[in-house]
């Protein structure tokens, strides 16, 4: 079933766990998510960047994810737009089936911010379509905006009532020191999120799903086999698993995962080419790199989120 995060995020939210929210471009990362998470009877969120929709094609993401649900019928899936940043690109993929919309103008004033996200609010509730918004900025790249390091700013807990009641949004992404990327926190440095912040969000506004975005762990056997195997990425470093299973205990009910894909996958890729320098058949190295997704996927559900079985 296709169906929106409203009910998802009601019984996560009561439960203490989260909902994993997966970044998805092309048929292999979208088998390796769906398989995981129909083993472990988890809902999950399929989501689509615009970058996405510029690769793979709005039609065949779609299709793609039909031909899922038609494998894994009994299993909940959103699809979901990732940080939309206009009216129209949030309402081409309202008319074009998705389930749940992000409008993401938190690099706009907070008045702006208000005022389009209230626009698609009201577009997508008319059309069975719920909305993400965002309040506070995190760094690093969405999309093509790249916010620098400093630039970002936490969310201003003394502003999220006004905003959610003014706008009608369905859930709120906030910043509590997670960034988009492989590279999230300093080298030496002891990575740690705001919990302070996210527990005064959620006394402002009880019972209201919160969003983490740059929710990656950025598992380092995955950085080991890129560096090793010919890549460069030096001091890659993600948030810590421990602190994203406290947070899908609190309010916490979507959690965002894209760079831990990219890098299961182009770990296994190099990995292959290393060690199979005559091979070129796609199906060959694209094999190991989806059933890396697949596991990478099934860990985060059962040790981190804390969805499985609760289809
Ligand atoms: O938050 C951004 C996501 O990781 C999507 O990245 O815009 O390169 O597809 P993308
Ligand atoms: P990561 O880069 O940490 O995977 O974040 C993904 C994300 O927030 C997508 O919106
Ligand atoms: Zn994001």
């Amino acid at each position: 079933m296709l169906v929106t995060t409203k009910e998802m995020f009601k019984k996560a939210y009561d439960g203490g766990y989260a909902i994993g929210a997966f970044n998805v471009n092309n048929m292999e990362i979208i088998q390796g998510i769906t398989e995981a998470a129909s083993e472990l009877k988890s809902p999950v969120i399929l989501q689509v960047s615009k970058g996405a929709r510029e690769y793979a094609n709005h039609t065949y993401l779609v299709k793609l994810v039909e031909a899922a649900l038609k494998l894994y019928p009994d299993m909940p899936i959103a699809l979901h737009l990732d940080h939309g940043d206009s009216f129209e690109l949030c309402k081409s993929c309202i008319d074009g089936g998705f389930t749940s919309v992000m409008i993401d103008l938190s690099s706009k004033s907070f008045e702006e911010n208000v005022e389009g996200t209230k626009k698609v609010v009201e577009y997508a509730h008319a059309h069975g379509v719920v909305v993400e918004a965002e309040l506070g900025t995190l760094a690093g790249i969405e999309d093509d905006v790249k916010v620098e390091e400093g630039k970002q700013s936490y969310t201003d807990p003394s502003m999220v009532e006004e905003f959610v009641s003014k706008t009608n949004c369905d859930s709120l992404a906030i910043a509590i020191g997670t960034s988009h990327g492989a590279y999230k926190f300093k080298p030496g440095t002891k990575p740690q999120l705001r919990f302070d912040i996210l527990e005064e969000v959620s006394k402002r506004i009880p019972g209201f799903p919160i969003v983490l975005h740059g929710a990656s762990s950025v598992p380092q056997e995955f950085v080991k086999m890129v560096n090793e195997f010919g890549g460069h990425m030096p001091d890659a470093i993600g948030v810590p698993e421990d602190q994203l299973r406290h947070a899908a205990e609190l309010s916490v009910c979507k959690i965002n995962i894209d760079s831990d894909i990219r890098l299961a996958m182009t770990g296994n890729i190099r990995k292959y080419f290393a060690e199979h320098p005559d091979h070129f058949d796609p199906r060959q190295y694209l094999k190991p790199a989806r059933a890396a997704v697949k596991d990478m996927v099934a860990h985060k559900i059962k040790d981190v989120l804390g969805s499985a079985g609760k289809i």
